[in-house]
């Protein structure tokens, strides 16, 4: 039975971080290393010099969100959000469950190599691909292509293929709330304790519930609607009239993000 007199008197004087069990060392998450991105990203600080990428807006950001290569079906606040989500986060390794024509695989992809990174390694899982020849060569240096439905034995070659857990997951298949919600469930085993899991459209109430479904029975934690930019989808798919979602405006894009405890 946790001390609710003495935890308040802790947290009067300041002590909150003593008191809280199993709290994680603040530093758990800092990188090891000073250069975590290529040398030549390395600037004297914190003198302005023109040339300084850690300071300048990258040119590879502008270039990918300008790029029809790049013309993922996410609008831009997401496309933005994804680009600088992975280059902050640097991730190593990376799976996507819904590819199309290859527009999120494409930002990635870009983030990376403005990061410099020579080591990650990108899975693109989807049934049907739909990528262009030019996309294909482009991803083809940093990414295998699994084309089949998601599935736990598909999950298992991904990371046999890149020999460890996966630093983030997005899951943008089938948006129905089954599969939506058993994406979610795959990714889990097989994203790294402290990965990510991004779950595009999940303004659309079937991911939405997906969603809500796995944060409550799963170890997640919810790091909430990041991308709050929805378009309407009534052209696809009618306002249902009966059932659960009985009047709901069918909206598609929003970003959510899930995390895996560390
Ligand atoms: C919304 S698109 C993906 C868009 C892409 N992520 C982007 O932002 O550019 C959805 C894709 O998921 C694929 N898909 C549908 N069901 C799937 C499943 N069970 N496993 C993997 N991919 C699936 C479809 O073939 C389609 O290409």
């Amino acid at each position: 039975m946790p001390n609710m007199i003495s935890d308040a008197k802790n947290l009067s004087v300041g002590l909150l971080k003593v008191p809280i069990d199993k709290a994680i060392e603040s530093s758990a998450e800092q990188p090891k290393q000073i250069h975590y991105l290529n040398q030549a990203q390395r600037v004297e600080l914190p003198e302005h010099h023109e040339n300084a990428p850690l300071w300048n807006v990258p040119t590879n950001l502008i270039e990918a969100l300008n790029s029809p290569l790049c013309m993922s079906l996410m609008p831009v606040a997401q496309r933005l959000f994804l680009w600088s989500f992975i280059y902050g986060v640097c991730p190593k390794r990376y799976l996507e469950i819904g590819t199309a024509a290859g527009g999120s695989a494409m930002i990635v992809n870009s983030a990376i190599q403005e990061l410099g990174f020579h080591d990650f390694q990108g899975i693109c899982v989807d049934p049907k691909f739909d990528t262009s020849p030019e996309v294909r060569q482009i991803l083809n240096s940093n990414f295998k292509f699994f084309e089949e439905i998601s599935s736990l034995a598909v999950m298992k070659q991904a990371v046999q293929q890149v020999g460890g857990l996966f630093d983030v997951v997005l899951v943008d298949g089938d948006h129905t709330y089954d599969y939506a919600l058993a994406d979610i469930i795959l990714a889990i085993p097989f994203v790294s304790p402290g990965g990510y899991i991004l779950v595009d459209d999940a303004g659309y109430f079937q991911v939405r519930d997906a969603i809500q479904y796995a944060v409550e029975r799963f170890n997640l934690i919810d790091a909430g609607f990041m991308c709050r930019h929805i378009t309407p989808m009534e052209k696809v798919h009618e306002t249902p009239t009966a059932g659960i979602w009985k009047g709901e405006s069918a909206f598609m894009s929003g970003l959510h993000i899930l995390r895996k405890p560390l």
